[in-house]
């Protein structure tokens, strides 16, 4: 946190439905504070009037938002430019305060784009699992497919909805092999090393004896497995994917890096990793405490 709040400083903030749980306002002021800007975040939580949102916090001088569930979508349509990834994915989460309004930006995408390559993690020429067909899978299949896999299977429990982000991703990246399963049918993915990104939300806490594949046998095929989920910090299946030797990571930096990534677009800076590591420590730290 800023050590003075006074007449020059900015405003960034959230919106958001619920924002109370959030951890964003952790991350920006620290990053404020290392940084030396004089800016303050803040959660603002809106009920409903999203558009009056948008618009006052334009007229506040607001100098950019993260925008939260519900409104990832419906946000889209009161923003004067969106960025190209954003577009494709269909979600934006960052507003970036332009000239005469916000331009919007999907940082959920950047934040799991820089946390592969943190963690060394190729999918180019990779067969890749996605499970899950949600809002955060969304973001995830496109990255998958952008980065250039071989072949993207997505594995849903609706499998309806498995296949329209399949179709959707497919018609953005013809180079890859985009299919779609539902969750059951794992045992038809190909005998081949995969890498597997978990984007459901079974195994969250407090759900934390959950994984949405229990299966060893799938597990003996995946070398490397991320899953969004951060609390718990070691979920059941990244034990699932350990247990059988693959390599797993958890959400927590996909967390950390939307964030930055959102700071630097605000203030037109690049923030130093190791100021990154200190704010990863600091999350870490947090989550100790429950
Ligand atoms: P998010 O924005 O976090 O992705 P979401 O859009 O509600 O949230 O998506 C949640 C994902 O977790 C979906 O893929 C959902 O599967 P369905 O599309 O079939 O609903 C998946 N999910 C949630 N609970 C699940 C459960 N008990 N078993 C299997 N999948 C589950």
């Amino acid at each position: 946190m800023i050590e003075t709040i006074n007449g020059k400083t900015r405003t960034c903030g959230l919106i958001g439905n619920p924002v109370e749980h959030t951890l964003s306002p952790v991350i920006h002021n620290y990053l404020a504070s290392a940084c030396g800007h004089n800016l303050v975040y803040v959660p603002f939580h809106v009920e409903q009037d999203v558009f009056g949102a948008v618009r006052g916090g334009f007229a506040l001088n607001i100098l950019g938002m993260n925008v939260t569930v519900p409104y990832k979508k419906e946000v889209m349509q009161y923003l004067v430019q969106v960025d190209e990834n954003a577009e494709r994915i269909g979600a934006v989460n960052t507003l970036v305060r332009i000239e005469d309004g916000y331009k919007g930006y999907n940082t959920d995408y950047l934040g799991l784009k820089r946390t592969l390559e943190m963690e060394n993690i190729r999918l180019g020429h990779e067969t890749v699992v996605l499970l899950g067909a949600g809002g955060a899978a969304n973001a995830a299949a496109y990255l998958c497919a952008q980065c250039g896999a071989k072949e993207l299977y997505i594995l849903n429990r609706t499998a309806k909805r498995a296949q329209q982000l399949a179709d959707h991703v497919q018609s953005y990246f013809p180079d890859t092999a985009v299919q779609a399963l539902k969750m059951e049918e794992y045992n038809e993915l190909p005998d081949r090393q995969l890498v597997v990104l978990q984007a459901t939300s079974v195994g969250l806490h407090p759900h934390i004896d959950e994984a949405v594949i229990e299966d060893a046998a799938f597990y003996k095929k995946v070398k490397q497995g991320v899953d969004i989920i951060y609390n718990p910090e070691e979920t059941k299946f990244m034990k699932l994917v350990r247990a059988q030797g693959g390599r797993a990571v958890n959400g927590l930096q996909m967390l950390l890096y939307q964030a930055v990534t959102a700071y630097e677009l605000w203030n037109g800076v690049t923030i130093d990793e190791e100021i990154c590591q200190r704010v990863l420590k600091l999350l870490q730290k947090e989550f100790s405490h429950e």
